[in-house]
């Protein structure tokens, strides 16, 4: 079978790389000519473990290729892939012009019966108006069908999750194309991964559920650590406790500053949007959009608090600046908001990450990049952890006591043992923990 892949973004790429390593055919499509000459050379655009050498390998075994020629890739595959970028408008809505470029070209230039496959986080009936865009493009009426099977990749583990998903979801009314999805994803079936089969609107609306849910637990968990340090409890252990509890899963309740990168703060605004247009508040969605947003805000005070209150003419060290670990994703990170607001106060901030220094810095004005830990940390009146890189979990304390002015963790992941650091001579401060 032949597939084409339109988008070399993230999803586009991990999702290629996989199929080909079941052993489809797979050409990937981009307009931007660098991209695809990188991709050519065997170099990944993005920062995904493991995805290079799967890449280099499908590549050199002939079973996938890159080029920015779409015409070439439809006219050549059964099933189309959609996995171009769907920005968020300035209202809050996704933007689908690339989708209906994809679709327009599609119209234009099928020749036989195609299998559409939305990829990108759609608004629910995008499905519907791609079927239309395709239709309308066509010059004799040719057969094809349109299915929704949205992602649940997570940056840095997206080869895992990919090969070894919870669930695939397929959206389609066409038993035709059920077939076709059926034989891509052959051997997820062998390994009794769950498939759930329905229509492309519940489809569409399964991604933004999930990613809405999970979002909701993180908000819920970051509003329960603020009441935590109110009246002296451990969010930790409350999330723990909680947990345990099989109805709710002790996975995503993890207290921090907020949650970042390309997806939740982009699926959380589209589904608020979503419910609007049909005139419907979705009021828990748009609260937990809130508190993430205030919960930036705390972080930034909370630093500042724990200097006294008064950031001027101080030096603060901040570890990690990705939105998570694994990833030199800065899309929608905590760190872009909190430093700025550390720095509008008067500190100078010192900042050190192993991925993504460079975006960081031409996002960021004024950011001191540093080539460690320790590094960062020379002169710090405070040490910050934002982001719960792996090497970031056993610092050296003694060191760092010897290069630091001050004396003052603030620890924004929970990932250090309180008494342990205070042993080492620190006031250390984390997020809902006494
Ligand atoms: C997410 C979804 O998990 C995935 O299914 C979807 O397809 C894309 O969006 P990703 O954005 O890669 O994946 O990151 P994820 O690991 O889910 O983390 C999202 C954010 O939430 C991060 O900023 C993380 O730090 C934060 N988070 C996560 C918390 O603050 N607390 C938690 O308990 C879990």
């Amino acid at each position: 079978m032949n597939i084409c892949m339109v988008g070399v973004g993230y999803v586009g790429l991990v999702t290629g790389a996989c199929f080909a390593e079941f052993g489809i055919n797979v050409v990937c499509v981009d307009k931007v000519q660098e991209k695809i000459d990188m991709l050519k050379r065997g170099k990944v655009p993005i920062y995904e473990p493991g995805l290079e050498e799967m890449v280099a390998k499908n590549a050199r075994e002939g079973r996938l290729s890159f080029t920015t020629d779409l015409e070439e890739g439809i006219k050549n595959s059964l099933v189309i892939f959609i996995a171009v970028g769907t920005p968020q408008g300035n209202d809050g809505a996704a933007d689908l012009k690339y989708v209906e470029q994809v679709a327009k070209s599609i119209g234009q230039t099928m020749t036989d019966y195609k299998v559409v496959v939305t990829k990108s986080t759609v608004p629910v009936g995008t499905g519907q108006k791609v079927a239309e865009i395709i239709r309308a493009n066509q010059e004799t009426p040719l057969d094809f069908d349109v299915v929704s099977n949205p992602e649940f990749l997570r940056e840095g583990s997206a080869i895992e999750d990919f090969m070894r998903p919870n669930r695939v979801v397929v959206g389609t009314s066409s038993e035709r194309a059920q077939a076709v999805m059926r034989d891509l994803y052959a051997p997820l079936y062998l390994i009794e991964t769950p498939f759930v089969l329905t229509n492309v609107e519940t489809a569409e609306m399964i991604k933004y559920a999930s990613n809405a849910f999970l979002a909701t637990k993180i908000s819920f968990i970051n509003e329960m650590a603020n009441i935590c340090e109110k009246v002296g409890a451990d969010v930790n252990l409350v999330a723990k406790g909680m947990g345990l509890d099989r109805r709710i899963g002790s996975k995503f309740l993890h207290a921090g500053p907020g949650y970042g990168g390309s997806c939740f703060p982009k699926d959380t605004e589209a589904i608020a949007h979503i419910a609007k247009d049909h005139d419907y508040r979705f009021r828990i969605v748009e609260a937990v959009i809130e508190v993430n947003r205030d919960q930036r805000r705390r972080m930034a005070d909370k630093i500042a608090q724990a200097l006294g209150g008064d950031l001027q003419g101080k030096v603060v060290a901040c570890l990690g600046l990705t939105f998570k670990p694994n990833t030199d994703d800065m899309r929608e990170s905590p760190s872009l908001a909190i430093l700025p607001a550390v720095m509008r106060r008067g500190a100078e901030v010192r900042a050190y990450d192993p991925a993504g220094m460079a975006e960081a810095m031409e996002k960021m004005a004024g950011l001191v990049a540093c080539d460690n830990s320790y590094h960062a940390a020379e002169g710090a009146d405070c040490l910050v952890l934002m982001t719960e890189w792996n090497q970031f979990r056993n610092l050296d304390w003694a060191r760092l006591k010897q290069v630091m002015r001050g004396k003052v963790v603030v620890d924004l992941r929970n990932v250090y043992a309180p008494e342990k650091v205070r042993q080492a001579g620190f006031t250390y401060i984390s997020v809902g923990r006494p």
